[in-house]
């Protein structure tokens, strides 16, 4: 069996998780990431580089002889590190930059969705040039009012308005720079009501296999509450991800995807993720993203009963075929440990202690880094603390046993991920 050199980008919990996972298979040579973070140093070599200086991670990858580049996060994705390294021979896990576009331009994937008649919001979009008709657009929908700037705006470029004044203001001051070039463009869309999940697909652009469900709760405070983050825990199973909603999920959005890009000639070999509404028990598509889901994958990765990296490998080359993603039937969650004052401004620099007390969960290190004083804070998800149950109850009461344990200067977690889930009637 031949090894596989890894070159990983990313240093959040997400690349945690997959460096984690990808560690157990028996097909790993080694595994560097880049840049990595204070705890990912137990599965492969940190590298100090930018996963989006292309120039550096090509002299890397000839230097150490790297045959497979995994991206972590969208940005390398969405500039079009699989083109790069394609023409270079490098395998890039991860879409074509035609293909992030569809995290990368929320104008672009509304179209692509519309043309593959897969279910999403109504929409229309908007630049300076026909904002009165913005106006109008809006006067036609009802409250709330779903405002999204096209470009990549660091997870913040969706607003959501109570009354029409505040949309029309909001949309001239997006379109006034609000997300610089991000918002020259605005997709205003009809709002959906029902619960989110998040759903992952890996793809070698013909064959796909799905991943295990998950969701996230992205708000700061307990009961869905306060400012966005990048997501303060997740859950897998979903109790309303059934066999019978799966089955739409399969066959009204993840086929018309995979076979729509291929019809347009649009190259995808990575992860795909559907953010997806659960609307009367019907799915429809809130957003693409063209990577896995953070906090999701801390999660998500403990359910996968089959060897990532071979899955990873063979959908770089386009041959996925018939090779089974089996799932550990057990739940598991994630809960993250983050820096007092996350998402607003938080200090840097605390001391984590308690590490080597944790019994029964597994930490991915997120915002952390080495320094003298042993790991220190360098972020505001600090840590994600990931178990598997009997039940996700019984998972998160594990997760919670061990935050308990493990100490930094403000420490906060949301003590009610899953909680919503846990009464949940159809
Ligand atoms: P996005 O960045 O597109 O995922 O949007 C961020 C969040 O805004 C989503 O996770 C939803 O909670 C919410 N959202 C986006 N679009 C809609 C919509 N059409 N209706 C209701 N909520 C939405
Ligand atoms: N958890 C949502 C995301 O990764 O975008």
């Amino acid at each position: 069996m031949n090894k596989v050199n890894v070159l990983l980008l990313g240093s959040g919990g997400r690349e945690s998780a997959l460096a984690w996972k990808m560690s157990q298979s028996p097909r790993l040579g080694k595994l560097f990431i880049a840049p990595g973070n204070g705890g990912t140093p137990q599965y492969g070599e940190n590298v100090n580089i930018s996963p989006v200086d292309f120039q550096a991670i090509e002299e890397f990858v000839k230097s150490n002889e790297v045959d497979l580049i995994v991206a972590g996060n969208e940005d390398p994705l969405v500039k079009g590190i699989y083109d790069y390294f394609n023409e270079r021979g490098i395998p890039v896990v991860g879409p074509s930059k035609a293909g992030a576009a569809l995290e990368g331009s929320k104008d672009f994937a509304k179209q692509f969705m519309v043309r593959h008649n897969i279910p999403t919001a109504r929409y229309r979009s908007f630049s300076a040039d026909n904002i009165e008709e913005g106006y109008e657009f809006l006067e036609s929908l009802k409250a709330p009012y779903v405002l999204k700037a096209d470009g990549l705006a660091a997870g913040k470029g969706v607003l959501i308005l109570p009354t029409l004044e505040e949309a029309k203001a909001s949309l001239k001051e997006m379109l006034s720079g609000m997300f610089g070039a991000s918002s020259a463009t605005v997709v205003i869309e009809e709002f959906l009501s029902g619960i989110e999940c998040s759903v992952f697909v890996l793809t070698d652009g013909k064959e796909y296999r799905v991943l295990p469900v998950a969701k996230d709760y992205k708000r700061i405070g307990e009961g869905d509450t306060g400012l966005n983050t990048g997501g303060m825990g997740a859950v897998s199973p979903v109790v309303f991800a059934d066999d019978e909603f799966m089955a739409k999920v399969r066959e009204r959005i993840i086929e018309p995807t995979v076979n729509g890009l291929a019809k347009e000639g649009i190259v995808y070999k990575g992860f795909i993720f559907l953010g997806l509404i659960n609307v009367d028990g019907e799915p429809m598509v809130i957003e693409y993203n063209v990577r896995m889901g953070d906090p999701e994958t801390e999660a998500v990765m403990l359910r996968v009963d089959s060897d990532l990296l071979e899955l990873m490998i063979a959908a770089a080359d386009g041959n996925l075929g018939d090779m089974p993603l089996n799932i550990d039937p057990r739940p598991a969650v994630t809960v993250m440990m983050v820096s007092g004052g996350y998402p607003g401004d938080y200090e840097k620099g605390k001391v984590i202690t308690g590490l080597d007390a944790v019994d029964g969960s597994i930490v991915f290190h997120a915002g952390t880094k080495a320094d003298a004083n042993g790991v220190v804070t360098s972020g505001g998800r600090v840590l994600s603390v990931s178990s598997y149950g009997e039940t996700v109850a019984d998972a998160l009461a594990k997760s919670y046993e061990n935050i308990a344990r493990i100490n930094f200067d403000g420490k906060y977690s949301r003590r009610d991920i899953g909680k919503d889930l846990l009464n949940y009637k159809k």
